[in-house]
């Protein structure tokens, strides 16, 4: 399956990702998984990481309770609405009038106490685990930053910054800060953990620890403007070797490629640099994603295309036609500029 194909599949399979779909696609999640290869479907049903098992395995301790007081209360009503019922011949007098029985308050007295009680451990317990505040030692610490619409990763270990899509480490764990640029956003990738509010002025935090190499899909979770539903996210989980190599290449700074120095020249000369940074460049904006290695990223727009030239090109010309609303303003660049900038990004892997 190519890159495009897999990105159309998982922004169709995100867009579903609304109230009134949610229930019928976590029910059919694990019918699609096998349909999709190399994408994770986002069932919160289906976890890949510590924290998220965690949750389930809370879930359906919780489900089954009320399943089982479920089942208990209906076949209760059907026994009685059965074996009372009014039968042919019966006379008219009242029944015997009984008042309390003594046993059968103690039971629905003492049974749901113990229910809650266990219930409060376990919750206890669950939210205990996943709120970490401080990162503990041997952690991956990585920044998200929420911006509209998209996510800035920082990895203050490495030193370097991508954008929407996460790289970590299979069976290590990943500390995650939230920081808000603007408006409140919410970090939430089902398969890996629960979702966080991204919140301005203020400082989140969350931790994953996958367990399955694989590309995990998910998205911002909080409405946060026009493009919230554009607001994707991609973590991919590797293999520590495949992790170090991906996290060795983000560090260097951009190559200056002889050939593409037109649309070097061009990016650097125009109001490109205010909001993005290439490292080894004059270009230290802050307001966009770094770009040092834009072509390492498979989509664009956080994920609203691939990351392909005709998809940069029609980007470049008029971002809003990709992704109305798009912060980004069309730069106007003439047919040679712009093919000269989309030729100069390209070097930048
Ligand atoms: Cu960011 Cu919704």
């Amino acid at each position: 399956m190519s890159v495009a194909e897999g990105y159309s599949k998982t922004s169709r399979v995100l867009r579903l990702i609304r109230p009134g779909a949610l229930i019928g696609l976590l029910l059919t999640a694990s019918a699609a998984a096998s349909a999709e290869p190399g994408i994770q479907t986002p069932s919160i049903f289906d976890p890949r990481s510590t924290p998220a098992s965690g949750i389930v395995d809370y879930s359906n301790l919780v489900l089954g309770i009320c399943f089982a007081i479920f089942v208990i209360v209906m076949a209760l009503i059907a026994i009685t609405v059965v074996r009372f019922r009014r039968r042919p011949g019966d006379d008219d007098r009242e029944p015997p009038q009984i008042y309390g029985s003594n046993q059968l308050e103690l039971a629905w007295t003492v049974v749901p106490i113990i229910i809650v009680f266990v219930l409060s451990l376990v919750t206890v317990r669950t939210i205990f685990s996943l709120q970490i505040d401080e990162k503990p030692p041997g952690w991956m610490p990585v920044t998200a930053v929420g911006h509209q619409w998209w996510w800035e990763f920082q990895y203050p270990e490495r030193g370097f910054t991508t954008a929407n899509e996460l790289h970590v480490p299979v069976g290590r764990a990943t500390f995650l800060t939230l920081q808000s640029a603007d408006v409140i956003h919410s970090f939430w990738v089902p398969q890996l953990a629960g979702k966080t509010d991204v919140i301005p002025n203020r400082e989140n935090h969350m931790w994953i620890e996958p367990q399955v190499p694989g590309l995990y899909v998910g998205q911002c979770a909080e409405f946060c403007g026009t493009q919230h539903a554009n607001m994707l996210l991609r973590i991919y989980v590797h293999t520590p070797e495949d992790f170090e190599r991906w996290a060795r290449a983000e560090a260097r700074e951009a190559a200056a490629v002889p050939a593409a120095a037109a649309g070097r020249d061009v990016f650097l000369t125009t109001a490109c640099i205010n909001c993005h940074t290439v490292r080894g460049t004059v270009a230290n904006g802050r307001f966009g994603p770094d770009l040092t290695h834009l072509m390492s990223r498979q989509t664009l727009g956080a994920g609203v295309a691939p990351n392909d030239s005709d998809h940069l090109k029609q980007w470049l010309i008029d971002p809003d036609h990709l992704k109305p609303g798009a912060l980004m303003p069309a730069m106007g660049l003439d047919t040679q500029a712009i093919d000269q900038l989309v030729a100069y990004l390209e070097t930048l892997e």
